[in-house]
C-alpha cells in the first residue's frame, strides 16, 4: 500500500477492546488514537488529524452514531467503521445510513478487521486522488485561452489559433454545435495583438433578414422611415478588431452579396449612402452547416464560401477525441463547483465511465450542462445515481452497431412474439415466414 502511516481512532468504552484493536492495527503497521467516550473521541478529531474512525456502537452517555453522524457532518472525508457488540443488524443499518461506510460485527477475526480497514483506506484515497487522477491519466494537458484538452486535435486546433492570431487573415471555423467554435473565435482575438480593439459577435440567424442590412452596415439618416440619425452598424463598431459573423449558414443571399463586396473592396457603405468607408478588421465566419455543400446547392453564395475559407478551422466533435471528457469532467467540476460553493466535490470512477460512453451530440455544451446538473444534485461525491438517466444507455449506434445480423433476427423474433402473445401462427405471417422456418429459427 502506501508509505504515509494512516492515523486511525478508536472508540469503544471496553479497555480491552480498545487494546486488541490498538496491537491488531500497529501490528498492520497504523498508528492509532484511543478514546472511550464519543467526547474523547471528538476532542482527538478536532485537535489531531484522522484518517480514519473505528467505534463502537453501544457506549454509555453519547453512542457511537451519534459519533458517526457528527463525523459526517464535520469531517465527512473520514471513513467510518462501525463494531457492533450485538448481532443487532438494525442499529447498524442505522449506521450505515447515517454514512458509517462499513460496519463489523462482534467478534471478528483479526483477518476480517485487516480487510475492512484496508477497503475504507482504498475508498477514501480513491475518492481523493479521484479528480486528479481522473485528470492525470497520461497525456499531456493542452489549457489555451480557455481551451482545454489532451488529444491531437486541440493541440493541432491551439497550434493553428496561435499561427492566425496575430494576422488579420479571415478565418471560417466549422464544427458542430456545442464543439466551441466562439471559443476559438474569442481565443484568436483575445491571445492575438489587436486584442485591445473590439471583438463584436453578430449572430445571423437572429437578426431578421429585413434589418440585417442596417444592423451590419449602419444607415444615414433618412435612409428609411424611422432613420432620424445616422448609425454605426456591426462592421464600423468592430473597425481596428474582429467581427465574428456566427451562425453565416443562414445568412440571406442578399446579405451574402453584400458580404462578399465587403470581402473583395474592404470596404462598407451605410444603408442609403453612396460613399464607402475603408475598414481594417478582421472577419472570422463560423457555422454548423456545411457550407460546400449548401454551395454546390445554389443555398450559399460558392465565391464567398471561398473568400470566408481563407483559413479553415474545424472544431471537432467530442464523440471523436474521447481522452478530452475526463479531463473536462474535471474541469467543469472544478469550476462549477466553486461556482455554487460546493468545494471539494469528487466523483466516483464508475460515474466518470458512465459519462464516458455517452456518444455526446451535444458536444461540450452538453457536458459542461450535464455537469453544473450534478452538481447542484449530488452530495459531495458523484455518483451513478446523479448522472441523469439519459445518460444511462448507451447511444443506439454504440448498442446496434456491434450486433450481428443473427442476434438482431433474434431479438425481432423474440419481439414479434410477445406482441403477438405467443402466436407463432400470427407470428410467421407478420414475419413472412412459414411457420416451419419459425419453428426452426426458435429451436436454434
Ligand atoms: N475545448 C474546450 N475546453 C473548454 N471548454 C470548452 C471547449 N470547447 C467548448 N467549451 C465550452 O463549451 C461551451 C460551448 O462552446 P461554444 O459556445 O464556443 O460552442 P459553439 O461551437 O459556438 O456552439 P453552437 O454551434 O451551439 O453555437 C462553452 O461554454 C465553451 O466554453
Ligand atoms: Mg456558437
Amino acid at each position: 500500500m502506501k508509505s504515509k502511516k494512516e492515523n486511525i481512532l478508536i472508540v469503544d468504552d471496553n479497555y480491552d477492546m480498545l487494546e486488541l484493536l490498538h496491537r491488531n492495527l500497529k501490528a498492520q503497521n497504523f498508528h492509532t488514537y484511543k478514546a472511550s467516550s464519543v467526547k474523547e473521541a471528538i476532542d482527538i478529531l478536532k485537535f489531531s488529524s484522522v484518517d480514519l474512525l473505528i467505534t463502537d456502537l453501544q457506549m454509555p452517555g453519547i453512542n457511537g452514531i451519534e459519533l458517526v453522524k457528527y463525523v459526517d457532518e464535520h469531517f465527512p472525508a473520514i471513513p467510518k467503521l462501525v463494531i457492533t457488540g450485538f448481532p443487532s443488524v438494525d442499529s447498524a443499518i442505522e449506521a450505515v445510513k447515517s454514512g458509517a461506510l462499513d460496519y463489523l460485527a462482534k467478534p471478528f477475526t483479526n483477518d476480517e478487521l485487516k480487510k475492512a480497514v484496508q477497503n475504507l483506506i482504498v475508498s477514501k484515497e480513491n475518492a481523493k486522488n479521484n479528480n486528479e487522477e481522473v485528470a492525470s491519466s497520461s497525456g499531456k494537458i493542452t489549457e489555451y485561452a480557455g481551451i482545454v484538452g489532451k488529444s491531437q486535435q486541440i493541440v493541432q486546433l491551439v497550434d493553428l489559433i496561435q499561427r492566425v492570431k496575430d494576422n488579420r487573415a479571415t478565418v471560417l471555423i466549422q464544427g458542430e454545435s456545442g464543439t466551441g467554435k466562439e471559443l476559438v473565435a474569442r481565443a484568436i482575438h483575445y491571445e492575438g495583438v489587436f486584442s485591445s480593439k473590439p471583438f463584436v459577435v453578430v449572430n445571423c440567424g437572429a437578426i431578421p433578414e429585413s434589418l440585417m442590412e442596417s444592423e451590419l452596415f449602419g444607415y444615414v439618416k433618412g435612409a428609411f422611415t424611422g432613420a432620424n440619425e445616422t448609425r454605426d452598424g456591426f462592421f464600423q463598431a468592430a473597425a481596428g478588431g474582429t467581427i465574428f459573423l456566427d451562425e453565416i449558414g443562414t445568412a440571406p443571399l442578399a446579405v451574402q452579396t453584400r458580404l462578399l463586396r465587403v470581402l473583395q473592396e474592404k470596404e462598407v457603405s451605410m444603408v442609403g449612402s453612396q460613399k464607402t468607408q475603408k475598414i481594417e478588421l478582421r472577419i472570422i465566419a463560423a457555422t454548423n452547416n456545411d457550407l460546400y455543400e449548401m454551395s454546390n446547392k445554389g443555398a450559399f453564395r460558392e465565391d464567398l464560401y471561398y473568400r470566408l475559407n481563407v483559413v479553415n478551422i474545424e472544431t471537432p466533435p467530442l464523440r471523436n477525441r474521447r481522452s478530452d471528457i475526463k479531463l473536462l469532467i474535471i474541469t467543469f467540476l472544478n469550476k462549477y463547483s466553486v461556482e455554487y460553493n460546493k468545494p471539494q466535490i469528487t466523483i466516483s470512477a464508475k460515474a466518470v465511465s458512465v459519462l464516458m460512453r455517452h456518444s455526446w451530440p451535444g458536444n461540450v455544451r452538453e457536458l459542461e450542462n450535464v455537469i453544473q446538473r450534478m452538481i447542484i444534485m449530488s452530495g459531495d461525491q458523484i455518483e451513478v445515481a446523479d448522472v441523469p438517466e439519459y445518460l444511462k444507455f448507451p447511444m443506439p449506434f454504440e448498442k446496434e452497431e456491434f450486433k450481428s445480423l443473427k442476434d438482431i433476427e433474434k431479438a425481432h423474433i423474440l419481439k414479434v412474439l410477445s406482441v403477438v402473445e405467443n402466436n407463432k401462427t400470427r407470428a410467421a405471417e407478420i414475419l413472412q415466414i412459414d411457420r416451419k422456418t419459425l419453428r426452426q429459427k426458435l429451436e436454434k
